[in-house]
Parts: C-alpha cells; structure tokens; sequence
C-alpha cells in the first residue's frame, strides 16, 4: 500500500472487502496520538486509538486506503503511531498576508499530513499582524508599509493591515477541529521595526523607526534597558495570549544586531550594572524576563536558536533549530534542553527547488552530528517565508510536495528518496483534489547531491560569505 506518512506497522491480506461501516473506540492504553486500525472480513473498520486525535489520523489513513484500492479495501492492521510529538508547519504573514480561506486550506492540508502544529509568524520589520485593543497603534501604525519592494517585485502604494481578532479566533478553532495548535510569534527584541515604528520610545535614543518595505536584518531593536520596554512587551503578550490559548508560544530572538545597544547609554549602563560583557547575554536578559512571565502563564516559549549563542537562555525555552551546524544548540540540548528542526538548507521551502531540491528535504536525518540523545528533539518544523511569496499559487506550490516529505520524517521517520517517491501518489493526488497546487514534478525531480554553484551564489545575495562558510562547516 501507498501510505505517506508510512505507518509504522502494518499487516495486509490478498482479500478485499467492501466497507459497511466504521466504529471507533478510545483504548487508554494507547498513547495519545496512536492508532490501531483493522478492516475486518466483514466490512468493518474498527479504530481504537488512544484519543480523539488518533482517531482522526486512523482516517486519513483510510482516505489513503481508498485512493489506492477504491471503495473495497484490504483486509488488514495497521498500527501507527509518530516518532515526534511536535509536526510542524510555519507560515510567514508579516511579509505577505495570506486570505483567511487560503490559510484554512493549508490547514485541511497539514491536518491530512498528521502535522499538529501551525506556527504564525506575525510580527516583523515590515509588518504587525495581531489585532490589538490595548494598542490601537499596533493596528494602524505597525501594520502598514509605504509600499513593498522585495527583489524583482516592486509595489507601489501602502500594504498591510493586521488580522482581526476574529479572524485569528476562527483560525484557532478552524486548528482545534483538525488537533492542530495555533502558534503565534511575536519576534523580539529584533525583527520589530514595526513595532517601533508605532513604538518608538521602545528603541534606543528613542529613534524614530519606519516599517521596513524590503527584505534584510536591520540595526532597530528593542532596548531591553527601558522599563517601558519590558512592560509594553509583557502586555502585548498577555493580549495574545487572550487569543491564542496554546502550549506553546514563540518568542522569536533570530538576527538581532547590538549595533545600537552599543551606543546607547542606557543599555551600556545596565550591562555594567548586571555585569554582562557580551551581547549574546544581554540579549537572553530580555528574553529571559519573558521567558518567565510566560512560564508564570503556564506557557512554554519556543526561540530561534540564534539564542544559543548566549549561554545563559532560560533553560524552560525550546530551541528552535534553524541555523545548521551550530555547536551553542547542541550544548543546550546535550545538556538537557529540546529542540525543534528546520535546518534551513533541507527544510526552508521559500527556496527555490534548484536550490532545495525534494530528495534534499526528505534526506535530513533528525539525529544532528553531536547530538548525544533522539529524547532532545521535540519535533520537526516546516518553515515558509514569504518576501518572495505573494500569492497562494506560489505559496502553494513551493510548500508542496516538500510539506509532505517533512510530515514523513516527523511521524514516520527517515526514508530513502525513492522509497518516499513510490509511496507517496496517493498522498499528492488526495492534496490536488483539496485544491493543492503542488510544485512542477520536473523541478523537484532534480536531484542534487553536492552543493550547486546556484545555491552558494543565492546564499551570497542573502548573507554574508563569512556566515555561509560558518554554516557549511
Ligand atoms: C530565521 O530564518 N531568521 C529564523
Ligand atoms: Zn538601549
């Protein structure tokens, strides 16, 4: 059979039988996300799974079953169950909104995929997209750009405007029917020019700051020296936490520049005062107040393991992997922390198939080189960026079919390339028919095992040479 995610044990007979009805049962003794599905002679389906959600994935399975065999199934088992608690998709809506109905669409999507975790990013340099009552600005000020010039595609006129807490609210509880969680980012302290730009008593030297209308890493952070900083942050996490009333929340912490805390006098003043020398851990000083406050709320934050580089990160945050290579990130997760993988040169789908081809995605072993135990890892992560990504066609289409080898990895583990290929038509055509642009097969068929020419020159464009070398070694 045809099944992608591959379950993990199954058990099929010659005979088909038409199928009468289907009863499902909740077995304790199951873990949560786990299924046992039989096709009885008599044309029964039973599912027993230790949850609602294992049933729900017990018949994704069966929509499989019947694009490959038709309405008369094989007699069979199948036990399933994931490798990792945390399947993840992130959608990037700060650099280009997508409509409510597209997002849901995607979300049909992952579901079908047994992902579990949808991951927003909302906040960025060049746009907010929380709707906000206690911060009018953040709706009218942060959310606007004056105009949008990314790459090749310039456009004229303002774009941007946040999504309406009920729009946010139909997304969680669109999540919570499919089991998927919502969560929701808001990156600090950098990658907040749009919030300065509404906030810009939140910056050093009070700096005027303007929402950014290209891609880039900007020098406009937050200054965690200010106490209007702390407490405007902390209660814009409280606003979102009324929305999103998920385990887990994202606190961002990638690419931050010290360049203006460098200069500043109050920032010099409290890292003297603190007795911080290095600006990784000054850094971890601001996330780390947030990091409590939000443990205090019974959440758990997840940062981007730019963080790592500070050594002194919170110990209750989970790492989130997307920096390859990175030795701080096995130093915390060697000595206890989790992590969540999108190592950017296999799983960032934003990047072209010359650039990441699809035997490349499904190639990456969770296991990192170092790592001392798979009990670190908490899950995987699907990430797309969306500079370059305007339209569903596009988002769609660069997404898929590398989603599909990213669920694989997540629930059923590492396979060999054209072991995934033979498995997965039933998988891709079910998508189509959910409206599913999936990219053109003669893209992702192009297979790559050494680093192209193309790769390091589009790498160079986006980052320094210093830092690519850093990555590839
Ligand atoms: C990232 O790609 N800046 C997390
Ligand atoms: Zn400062």
């Amino acid at each position: 059979m045809k099944i992608i995610p591959i379950p993990k044990d199954t058990a099929f007979s010659d005979r088909c039988v038409e199928v009468k009805k289907t009863v499902t049962y909740i077995d304790s003794s199951l873990e949560k996300e786990e299924y046992i599905l039989k096709i009885c002679e008599n044309g029964t389906i039973n599912i027993s799974a230790g949850s609602e959600s294992g049933i729900f994935y017990a018949k994704q399975t069966i929509k499989q079953l019947k694009k490959e065999y038709g309405s008369s199934l094989p007699v069979c088992i199948i036990r399933d169950k994931p490798d990792f608690e945390y399947r993840a998709f992130m959608l990037d809506c700060a650099r280009h909104m997508f409509p409510v109905d597209e997002i849901k669409k995607l979300i049909d999507a992952m579901a079908f995929l047994k992902l579990n975790k949808f991951h927003w990013h909302l906040t960025d340099d060049q746009g907010w997209r929380i709707e906000s009552e206690k911060y009018p600005k953040l709706n009218t000020v942060a959310a606007v750009r004056k105009h949008s010039d990314f790459g090749k595609n310039f456009e004229e006129g303002p774009y941007g405007r946040v999504y309406t807490k009920n729009e946010l609210t139909q997304i969680v509880s669109y999540c919570k029917e499919r089991f998927i969680e919502v969560i929701p980012e808001f990156d600090i302290p950098g990658h907040t020019s749009a919030l300065l730009a509404a906030f810009p008593e939140l910056a050093c030297g009070n700096k005027e700051v303007e929402v950014k209308t290209h891609q880039g890493i900007f020098k406009d952070v937050i200054c965690p020296a200010k106490e209007e900083s702390i407490d405007t942050v902390l209660k814009i996490f409280d606003e979102i936490c009324e929305i999103f009333p998920s385990e887990y929340i994202h606190i961002g912490g990638d690419e931050t520049p010290s360049k203006q805390w460098e200069s500043c006098p109050e920032c010099q003043a409290l890292m003297q005062k603190l007795g911080i020398k290095d600006y990784h851990e000054y850094q971890n000083f601001f996330m780390n107040k947030v990091i409590a406050h939000l443990s205090e709320k019974g959440k758990t934050c997840i940062v981007w393991n730019d963080a790592a580089k500070g050594k002194n990160l919170d110990s209750r945050a989970v790492m989130h992997y997307w920096k390859e290579n990175d030795k701080a990130t096995l130093y915390f997760a060697n000595g206890g922390g989790k992590l969540i993988l999108s190592p950017f040169s296999y799983y960032y789908t934003d990047y072209d198939y010359d650039i990441t081809p699809l035997n490349r995605t499904v190639s990456f072993n969770p296991m990192l080189k170092g790592l001392n135990s798979k009990e670190s890892i908490l899950g995987l992560e699907v990430p797309i960026w969306t500079e370059y990504i305007s339209d569903n066609e596009r988002l769609e289409k660069m997404l898929f079919p590398r989603a599909i080898a990213v669920a694989q990895t997540a629930w059923g583990g590492n396979v060999d390339y054209h072991h995934f290929l033979m498995k997965f038509n039933s998988c891709k055509d079910i998508l189509e028919e959910m409206g599913i642009q999936l990219g053109d097969v003669w893209l992702w068929k192009n297979k790559r095992t050494a680093m192209p020419v193309g790769w390091l020159k589009f790498l160079k464009r986006n980052y320094s040479l210093d830092y690519i070398k850093n990555q590839l070694k």
